[in-house]
């Protein structure tokens, strides 16, 4: 199920982010992969803020976690991991779904993430999910510089987008939170 993070999930988080990020390895992005997480405290800050969900079977450890910002008035998603052990399970695409009652809460009317282009569980999925590529014109102050940031460190060395996909104005099916079971 999706919950709000608890401080006890807090010091899982950069191990999630970890293991799902090793999948980059898969298609020759080692730098990816040993990227450092991100520190305890951006999930301190997130957490204190309320912009910090996870996914978790009942009372047990976190496997998945989301962090949420607001960039150019809109709910930016700043990232989203699922650990390896319980991957295309559609726990990813329940987590960025639960965001939609968030934004729309908050009056705000686009989700945004940016994300590789060609990546088979970037790109292609969020298109998937409903998310349209967003012009290089069309790039808000605030998205441009969350690319800008990244390409400052290095991200930009693989095709690099920014995607938006509107928050719906009137609440959608109820979302299976627990997403697939295994
Ligand atoms: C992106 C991510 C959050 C998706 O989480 P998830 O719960 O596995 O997502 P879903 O089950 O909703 O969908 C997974 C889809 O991604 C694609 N996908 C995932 N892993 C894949 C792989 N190894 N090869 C090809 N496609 C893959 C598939 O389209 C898959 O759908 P399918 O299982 O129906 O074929 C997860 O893959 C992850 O943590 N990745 C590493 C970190 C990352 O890239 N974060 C996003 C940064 S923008």
């Amino acid at each position: 199920m999706i919950r709000l993070a608890e401080p006890a999930d807090l010091p899982h988080l950069p191990e999630i982010d970890v293991a799902a990020g090793s999948a980059f390895r898969d298609v020759g992005m080692d730098a990816i992969a040993d990227d450092d997480p991100p520190p305890l405290a951006l999930f301190e800050t997130h957490f204190a803020e309320g912009r910090l969900w996870v996914w978790a079977e009942h009372a047990q450890r976190p496997v998945a976690f989301c962090l949420v910002d607001i960039v150019d008035g809109n709910a930016h998603i700043e990232q989203i991991s699922v650990h390896p052990s319980h991957a295309r399970r559609a726990i990813g695409a329940a987590l960025i779904d639960h965001l939609d009652e968030w934004a729309r809460d908050r009056g705000l009317p686009e989700l945004t993430l940016t994300t590789f282009v060609d990546v088979p569980w970037n790109g292609p999925y969020y298109r998937r999910l409903g998310f349209t590529a967003i012009a290089d014109d069309d790039l808000g102050p605030g998205l441009r510089a969350v690319l800008d940031a990244e390409s400052e460190r290095g991200l930009d060395r693989w095709p690099r987008i920014a995607m938006t996909r509107h928050v719906p104005i009137e609440p959608g099916p109820t979302t299976p939170s627990s997403a697939r079971s295994s």
